[in-house]
């Protein structure tokens, strides 16, 4: 162990010399933003509940970008004709003006949390749409006015998108691929290029972007990258997509990740991470049902945590120019919209980091394009006719595991502190993984956690540590 990874463990078991694990004394930069100066912004989603002095030190040393969870949306602001509640977002800009902390405007029309009003009459009948699209430019111009000094982008049009599109069969023609909200009913797809227009005219300086939930998903990217394109191909001032990024200890694979980064960026110059949360559970996306179980976090679900969080973060580093900034959906667990149970962001329920915080933080970046050299050889401490685990001349081991029934398979061997080293399901079926880095040379004991479970990997031979026979790997002194 060097004394990097000493100081990383000694955090994963709740000692830590100073607040942080990593003091400026060895030139770390102090808090994320700092981290990512070279990269993009940093930024949270913040409610009015969030400034206590504990909370205002950790926005301050961590985040250069704000965005109100709540208090900007139509719903909170402009809720029946004629009424303004402005009081919610402007304390969280004024806060943000006081501290020179720019503000991502989140959101002008949603078919959630909107100024329903818009769309009706007094006898509740819908409006026609050019009495809405009045409305709306209002609305639009109003609010955009009142914080143009403060925030630099809005998400004009947030998930008008919609999950599942109905396949063409037989003479049937495909369904929509937008969302079948009131909006759409009463405008089709036209409020969406309005809302634009509008925004533009309102603030010329402001980016604008479309956003939604599940956009790394194939069929939903494809619908958001042919909308974007078809507004964009007639004249929509659209700058940016916002990728909400509401995702799980389990998915999306990187792969899907990038393929969806690659295609928006073929079409728009900015993209933003807008929302992002990383889930213990399966579900993903925007709205859906939640664990809410007071559930006790476990070990192996913290470190798929905290693997998902990293290859995440070192994904998006590899995309720094075309993405501006990453925001995380509320500041700690416990406040998410989700519920401390699921254990979705990079502080706890306490406010205390969380290791997955330091290995987001404390990344190295000769690491991100650095790919070990691929002269893997079995194990010279495999079973008999076993080829894996494999190690190379560097002293990175690979593993491939068959264990077709799991959900999660880890290895309890890492040279980076993550607590293990995570595989991922193969096209073939197998497990696969490859450690992050060099292991030390000499002898390791160790063991495969399946879905929580502890055992020995069969490809290698067993010893007796002192507690339990182990498997065991021999990574070859130079
Ligand atoms: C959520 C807020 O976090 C909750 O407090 C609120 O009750 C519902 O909305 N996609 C979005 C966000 O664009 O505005 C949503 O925020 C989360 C999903």
């Amino acid at each position: 162990m060097n004394v990097k990874s000493i100081a990383i463990y000694l955090c994963i078991i709740g000692i830590t010399a100073s607040p942080c694990c990593f003091g400026q004394e060895n030139n770390v930069p102090s808090g994320l933003k700092d981290a990512y100066n070279d990269y993009f912004k940093v930024g949270v989603a913040l409610n009015t509940h969030n400034f206590s002095e504990e909370e205002q030190k950790l926005i301050l040393d961590n985040f250069n970008s704000v965005t109100c969870e709540n208090a900007m949306k139509p719903g909170e602001i402009n809720p029946r004709e004629g009424v303004w509640q402005w009081e919610g977002a402007d304390r969280i800009a004024n806060w943000c003006r006081q501290h020179k902390i720019s503000m991502r405007g989140h959101c002008l029309v949603w078919h959630n949390q909107f100024a329903e009003w818009m769309m009706y009459d007094q006898k509740g009948e819908l409006v026609p749409k050019e009495v809405f699209y009045q409305r709306l430019r209002s609305y639009i111009h109003t609010v955009m006015n009142r914080y143009k000094d403060i925030v630099y982008c809005w998400d004009v049009v947030n998930e008008a998108i919609t999950d599942q599109q109905r396949p063409a069969w037989g003479n049937q023609p495909a369904g929509t691929p937008y969302r079948e909200s009131k909006l759409y009913e009463l405008c089709g797809d036209e409020f969406i290029a309005k809302a634009f227009e509008y925004a533009r005219e309102a603030d010329p300086e402001a980016l604008l972007f479309y956003n939604d939930y599940n956009a790394t998903d194939k069929g939903k990217s494809q619908r958001i990258y042919d909308m974007v394109k078809k507004m964009k191909d007639s004249g929509v001032p659209i700058d940016g997509i916002g990728m909400q990024g509401h995702y799980n200890i389990y998915g999306p694979s990187m792969d899907d990740v990038s393929a969806a980064i690659e295609k928006y960026a073929s079409l728009v110059p900015h993209i933003h991470i807008t929302e992002l949360d990383i889930r213990a559970n399966e579900e993903m996306g925007g709205q859906l049902q939640f664990s809410r179980q007071n559930e006790e976090i476990k070990p192996y679900i913290q470190i798929l945590h905290a693997y998902q969080y990293t290859q995440l973060f070192k994904t998006l580093r590899r995309y720094k120019d075309v993405i501006d900034v990453v925001t995380f959906w509320n500041l700690s667990d416990r406040d998410s919209w989700l519920g401390a149970s699921n254990y979705p962001l990079l502080f706890d329920r306490e406010l205390k980091p969380k290791n997955a915080y330091h290995l987001v933080k404390n990344f190295e970046p000769y690491r991100d394009d650095s790919l070990p050299t691929e002269d893997f050889q079995p194990s010279a401490l495999n079973q008999p006719e076993q080829e894996y685990p494999m190690v190379n001349s560097e002293g990175y081991a690979r593993f491939r595991i068959d264990a077709p029934q799991a959900k999660s398979v880890i290895v309890s061997l890492s040279p980076e502190g993550s607590g293990g080293t995570v595989l991922r399901k193969g096209k073939d079926g197998y497990w696969w993984g490859t450690t992050d880095g060099p292991l030390e040379p000499g002898f390791h004991y160790y063991h495969l956690i399946l879905d929580g479970g502890i055992f020995n990997d069969p490809g290698a031979l067993n010893y007796f540590d002192s507690h339990r026979w182990e498997s065991g790997i021999e990574i070859p002194a130079h």
